[in-house]
């Protein structure tokens, strides 16, 4: 039996996602995208994403046992991460991933080891922080410099010849992210020209990296999802066609997570109790930020509606979940269609970062998933 708070991802809207990426995509030779799987491992999802010929980018061991349980080829697999554990470079070397974006030279120097203990050369991308900002919540920016991720760009060609010396390793390319939710596209041409300038400076030293990924990060419409399913491809792809100068025989990837699943999904849970307090409605639900906690973590705003009574009889509520913490709200002074106790409500654009990020806080339940092939 279905029972509230549940996810439910539809996999017609992911089906068309991914086909749009892959037309936007079709006029750029030598490129390739991986899902970011940490934005959502639902198996059904994965199970389409796969069908569809991505590859992945993980961020861990768990990641990683996730995505082959699912079929998804090691050869497709990039596996990024500030801190790496042993176990999870031995996985990632035992199934001969296609790369380790490395972050730093103690990480760089534990895989060498690793490897070279297991008679095996890892191939190895360096994730040059590039010190570009992004637009977007401030927990979310990983491309400054004052942020944990990636190598100093003044670092880079030292690594490089490091890389060289280690026999373990083989440095196959350069990595970059540089934050999420970002919908300013100057921000991803501002990466690339600094990719451009690092590019003469490897021309001149005679190192050709086979690899440029340039992460993931584009963002979606939070505000107006209906009338933006689908993200705009095309004009994100775009920038980098126009803007990125690729050397000949280069191999270009993309990391999207979010762009991918995130408006293919919703979050289902029930009203419990309608309370007027003074001035306020308070409309409580039987979700929380155990189950969706971008709200409380990043003060996120997920459209909301009421799906049973989809009426214009409005009226202002707070949505707030039944957890024992003030800020567990799902957004103020929301204008649902009059709701009343047994109401179901959706919150929208939640399939990126929702169902996994969930917690049990409270002793509570986990939210299930389902995907509308399965809930007709
Ligand atoms: N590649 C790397 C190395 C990443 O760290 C990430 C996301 C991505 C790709 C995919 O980024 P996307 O295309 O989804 O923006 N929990 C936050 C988002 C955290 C993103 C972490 N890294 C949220 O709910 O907004």
């Amino acid at each position: 039996m279905v029972t509230t708070p549940y996810y439910i991802y539809d996999t017609q809207l992911l089906r068309d996602t991914l086909e749009s990426i892959k037309r936007a995509v079709a006029e750029m030779p030598d490129t390739y995208v991986h899902y970011a799987v940490k934005a959502c491992t639902n198996p059904k999802v994965l199970q389409i994403i796969r069908e569809a010929g991505f590859g992945i980018d993980c961020v861990s061991g768990g990641e990683i046992m996730a995505v082959r349980q699912a079929g998804f080829e090691p050869k497709g697999i990039m596996f990024a991460g500030v801190g790496k554990a042993d176990w999870e470079i031995e996985l990632g070397i035992d199934e001969g991933i296609l790369c380790f974006a490395v972050e730093s030279i103690p990480e760089l120097e534990v895989i060498n080891e690793i490897a070279t203990s297991k008679g095996k050369i890892a191939d190895v991308c360096l994730r040059i922080n590039p010190n570009v900002g992004a637009h977007t919540h401030a927990n979310i920016v990983t491309g400054l410099s004052e942020n944990k991720f990636g190598i100093n760009m003044d670092d880079m060609m030292n690594v490089i010849s490091l890389c060289e010396q280690l026999p373990g390793i083989n440095f196959h390319g350069l990595h970059f992210h540089i934050g999420s939710q970002i919908l300013e596209m100057d921000d991803f041409k501002a990466l690339c020209r600094r990719i451009n300038e690092l590019q003469d400076k490897l021309d001149c030293a005679g190192i050709h990296p086979e690899i440029i990924d340039v992460g993931g990060g584009l963002g979606i419409d939070y505000e107006h999802p209906e009338q933006h399913p689908i993200p705009d491809f095309d004009s994100y792809f775009n920038v980098f066609k126009q803007t990125l100068k690729l050397r000949k025989g280069q191999k270009l990837h993309f990391e999207l997570g979010r762009a991918i699943v995130g408006q293919c999904g919703r979050l289902i849970t029930k009203v419990l109790y309608v309370k007027k307090s003074g001035a306020k409605q308070f409309a409580i639900v039987d979700a929380g930020f155990t189950d969706l906690i971008r709200p409380a973590l990043y003060g996120a705003r997920h459209k909301i509606v009421n799906i049973s009574n989809t009426g214009d009889d409005l009226e202002t509520y707070d949505v707030v979940g039944p957890i024992c913490e003030s800020s567990d709200v799902f957004d103020k002074d929301v204008r649902l269609s009059r709701t009343k106790r047994g109401d179901l409500l959706a919150i929208l654009s939640a399939g990126a970062y929702g169902e996994i990020m969930a917690s049990q806080y409270n002793c509570r339940r986990l939210p299930q998933g389902y995907t509308t092939d399965e809930l007709k």
